[in-house]
């Protein structure tokens, strides 16, 4: 038996696209932030039989699927005999924060099949498996914030940490605005924003993106870091809005919320936002501003769960 966790990241430079679908090669680099509040714990232990459990119950459908043709890859990978396995996984990441567990989950995943068949893989290796189950776990190997650096193939596709224990001053309200199942799942949405015009311009775009980026996060200035997150978030929309056929994942309220962030800042409280493949909103600020921006939301969707978070860790054993 062997049990591992890893914490969800978001991305403040993005990934929206592959190069290849089965390795999860990206098109660009991407840049996160390891999130404290929501994490997943996989324990991976021998079976009769494949089972996947998600916070108790038994998994039949496409995630069972996805998991065990993952397991059975690395299976083959290291050259170890086929064999049943079940995996138990608890997903500290409510629904109601709206974000997405697959970072977390494909992270704990590959750490605890490192840990189950003691490979003693190091975390540049662990960020490729990663990878392989969902590119944004890649990155969840790390605390702080790290960079995926797209490379070329499987070998060189793999993230690194920027810094594991920012002491940057930065907070993040997850605002769960619409919890509907989306039309568009990531991979499907990566496909069709390749069609828009601006695609090719976006991806020219992304080396200075990421050294922008990284020049933010070693100045420690949160307004560089905040405006460079934003607009790469409206990049990434705007290709979405812009394909052959046009998507969004805007609901009415992403729209309410994006004013929201607008007017506050207007009024001198400092404030940005960053949206994924959904229509949440998750606002980055500093601790002093945190409670005002919290009780403004509050105010504007009274019935919205926020949740308040900031630099998590990386994987651990728990065994
Ligand atoms: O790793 P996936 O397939 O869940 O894709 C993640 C895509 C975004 O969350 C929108 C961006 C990112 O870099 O995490």
């Amino acid at each position: 038996m062997a049990k591992a966790r890893a914490h969800t990241n978001i991305a403040l430079i993005k990934y929206w696209g592959k190069k290849d679908e089965r390795d999860r090669i990206p098109l660009m680099s991407s840049i996160s932030l390891t999130l404290d509040k929501f994490y997943t714990e996989t324990e991976l232990s021998a079976a009769d039989q494949d089972e996947f459990r998600l916070n108790g119950k038994r998994q039949n459908d496409q995630a069972g699927q996805r998991v065990f043709s993952y397991l059975h890859r690395l299976q083959k990978q290291f050259h170890l005999p086929w064999q049943h396995l079940q995996v138990n996984s608890i997903n500290h990441v409510p629904t109601a924060a709206g974000l997405a567990s697959s970072s977390s989950a494909f992270a704990a995943l590959a750490a605890s099949f490192n840990y189950f068949y003691n490979l003693h893989l190091d975390k540049k290796q662990l960020s490729q498996l990663a990878r392989m189950g969902s590119g944004s776990a890649s990155r969840s190997i790390y605390g702080g914030f790290s960079i995926w650096e797209k490379g070329h193939d499987n070998s060189d596709s793999y993230a690194l940490a920027i810094d594991e224990h920012p002491t940057m001053d930065l907070q993040l309200l997850a605002v769960e605005l619409n919890t509907h199942p989306k039309k568009n799942k990531s991979t499907q949405g990566m496909r069709m924003a390749q069609s828009s015009p601006f695609y090719q311009t976006w991806l020219k775009r992304n080396d200075l993106e990421i050294k922008e980026m990284q020049a933010a996060i070693s100045a420690q200035d949160f307004s560089k870091l905040g405006q460079l997150a934003e607009l790469n978030a409206n990049e990434m929309h705007a290709i979405n809005l812009t394909a052959q056929s046009e998507f969004t994942y805007f609901e009415p309220e992403t729209i309410t919320a994006i004013k929201l962030v607008e007017k506050l800042r207007e009024q001198g409280i400092e404030c940005y936002y960053t949206i994924d493949a959904g229509p949440n909103l998750k606002v980055l600020c500093r601790l002093r501003n945190s409670k005002e921006i919290f009780n403004h939301f509050q105010k504007t969707f009274p019935n919205v769960r926020i949740v308040q978070a900031s630099f998590g860790p990386g994987i651990s054993c728990l065994d």
